[in-house]
């Protein structure tokens, strides 16, 4: 569920002003330049979390430039509006494809099922591909979301690592339009790729993982859900 409420608009991330959005910017472009230089990611969970992967192959400058932009502009050279959702902040990488490997526990909340979460949902990653999932009632609905509205690919990484930039966005809104931005929480999406254009799929799956820690090769990124370059 990714309905945008009132309440987010008004008592949430949508309260980012000018000032708070270049805040944001400038915080993604910080990351942007960790991840350009980057060539492995870890990212860790105190609910359980320990995946690493290959985020290196993009053109140079990616990140960076992507992220250090502000948003809802029209690009001078192409004329077309850029890219941007509300509540605004998020920086994310797609792996590069077979190179995940480790446990994503989803603690919070995920595209399906929507709302408040039980039990955690653990997913195995074997080189890129999910394996298991594993939990209560959620891991069993997440698993029949994907063999009945999914393909081949949906089980891929693929998909995106995202961490949620904006202050504004309250815990325990169990809404992704919400979670997902919210600051130092991961959006962790399994299927269609998002950068790459290699993992295609009619499904991206994305759940929230709490309070995250980053680290790129030998830089720390995010600690236990504080941004810290
Ligand atoms: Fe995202």
């Amino acid at each position: 569920m990714r309905m945008l409420t009132v309440e987010i608009l008004t008592e949430g991330g949508g309260r980012a002003r000018a000032d708070d959005i270049e805040e944001i910017v400038d915080i993604g472009r910080r990351i942007g330049e960790v991840y350009d230089k980057a060539k492995n990611i870890h990212i860790t969970s105190k609910g359980g979390t320990d995946i690493t992967a290959d985020i290196s192959g993009m053109p140079p400058g990616y990140h960076s430039n992507r992220r250090g932009q502000i948003p809802f502009t029209r690009n001078p050279e192409t004329g077309r509006l850029g890219g941007g959702t509300w509540p605004f902040g998020e920086v994310h990488v797609e792996p590069k494809p077979g190179t995940a490997n480790g446990v994503v526990v989803w603690d919070v909340t995920a595209h399906y099922p929507a709302g408040r979460w039980e039990e955690p949902v653990a997913l195995t990653i074997k080189d890129g591909r999910v394996t298991a999932i594993d939990g209560g009632t959620e891991a069993k609905e997440v698993r029949r979301y994907l063999e009945t509205y999914g393909d081949e690919s949906s089980w891929l990484v693929g998909g995106e690592m995202a961490i949620g930039t904006n202050r504004f966005c309250q815990p325990n809104t169990f809404m992704m339009r919400s979670e997902k931005k919210r600051y130092g929480q991961m959006h962790f999406g399994i299927g269609h790729g998002s950068d790459r254009g290699i993992v295609k799929s009619v499904l991206r799956h994305e759940g929230i993982v709490d309070r995250v820690t980053v680290v790129a090769d030998d830089t720390v990124v995010c600690d236990n859900g504080e941004i810290v370059v």
